[in-house]
């Protein structure tokens, strides 16, 4: 039977499966009802499961007949804390909980291509790890899944992943060459003056005066620094500082975030951050003190990869059914940490169809997603998986 066949066979089943778990949203590291469904599934599908340690998320390791390489393939599982407004008869039941980033749709087409592959098994060479990834959202279920061992036992030799996306159509798969998505970095620089009555500034050192410098400057970076053509973002979201119109205060606090597309630009970035911040402070005869945290690193294709799965998608979906990505997106997502350790593929699959509100954007109350993403997403996964472990490609047609 072909692959495309067996996907038909069940499509049904797994709208399903995602309209349940779309019914019973979970935030992130609260996946317990989602955790035990996709757990119950893989069992069913013969496929041997194992817990991400005393947290949510889990794994199924899936051996196929012949010895060959190893690849993950990442779902995320986690909702969000938005209330519902779609009207859909599968809305969420849960007060204030949503998918509305399409979390449902992820974790079920990776379930899918779990099912698929599981009823392939004998055609398959090497082995696939499906990895039922939690808060995503919070940019720390890869760390915990890290930490609790996904990437040993066997080791991978690459990882793949998908996620919604409202700006193609249904059925679609959407790759890009290179940087797809942001490293995430955040700051918050202490300014410390000397305080005093606000009438008599030249007795005081007004931090509230060089956070004011501060904040222009670092503009900087991103005008003056990064080259015009690579791309940084350097936002400041938070000032704190004083308590009365008459008060010069002791210190001025400024938090922001820092968003880069490569390792060079977010090692600059992060130099000129603390250069600009230090002396800044110190011409004005102040200090500054930064403390810099580094989060999600930068997400950069591989290029094997994304030829595979571009190869895989023409092959078993058509032509007109892979589509480029036409830029990188200053969000981050946290598939960048296994990709720290081995060559990865961050996948779009399209969701819009006939519906506007299908054109919404992600993380809005209102935005509905084409299940047709679903089995086409499977297929795309299950192709790349047979082309990437050397299974016989010809079984799928
Ligand atoms: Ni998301």
């Amino acid at each position: 039977m072909s692959l495309l066949k067996r996907a038909s066979a069940i499509e049904e089943e797994m709208i399903a499966i995602r309209r349940k778990i779309h019914e019973n949203p979970e935030l992130a590291f609260k996946e317990f009802q989602t955790t035990a469904l996709l757990e119950k599934e893989l069992k069913s599908y013969g496929i041997e499961t194992r817990r991400n340690g005393d947290q949510t998320g889990l794994t199924g390791v899936l051996k196929g007949a012949k010895p060959g390489k190893v690849i993950g393939v990442r779902g995320d599982i986690d909702a969000l804390p938005v209330p519902e407004d779609t009207g859909l008869p599968f809305s969420s039941k849960v007060e204030g909980v949503s998918h509305a980033c399409g979390h449902d749709i992820n974790c079920t087409t990776v379930l899918a291509c779990a099912r698929l592959l599981s009823e392939l098994k004998d055609e398959l060479s090497g082995t696939v790890k499906f990895i039922f990834q939690p808060a995503e959202e919070t940019l720390s279920g890869a760390a915990s899944m890290i930490k609790n061992g996904v990437m040993e036992d066997p080791k991978m030799d690459a990882i793949i992943c998908v996620h919604t996306w409202p700006e193609m159509p249904g059925g679609s798969i959407g790759v890009r060459r290179g940087a797809m998505f942001a490293a995430s970095d955040r700051f918050k620089i202490t300014i410390r003056g000397q305080g005093g009555h606000a009438a008599h500034p030249h007795r005081s050192i007004d931090p509230v005066v060089v956070a004011g410098y501060l904040i222009t400057q670092l503009q900087t970076i991103v005008s003056r620094e990064v080259a015009p053509l690579d791309s940084a973002v350097v936002t400041v979201g938070k000032m704190t500082a004083g308590t009365a119109s008459n008060i010069i205060p002791n210190e001025a606090v400024l938090e922001g975030t820092v968003r880069t597309l490569n390792k060079e630009t977010r090692k600059r970035v992060h130099e000129s951050l603390v250069r600009i911040a230090t002396h800044t402070a110190e011409g004005l005869s102040a200090t500054a003190q930064v403390e810099y945290v580094t989060g999600v690193p930068p997400l950069v294709n591989d290029d094997f990869l994304n030829d595979l799965v571009s190869a895989a998608t023409v092959e078993l979906l058509g032509e007109d059914n892979l589509l480029e990505v036409p830029v990188a997106s200053m969000g981050s997502e946290d598939f960048a940490e296994y990709m720290e350790f081995i060559p990865g593929a961050a996948i779009r699959i399209g969701t819009y169809d006939e519906r506007p509100e299908s054109k919404g954007a992600l993380h809005n109350s209102k935005t509905v997603f084409s299940e047709k993403a679903i089995m086409a997403g499977a297929v795309m996964l299950t192709g790349t998986v047979f082309k990437f472990t050397g299974s016989d490609f010809s079984k799928l047609l």
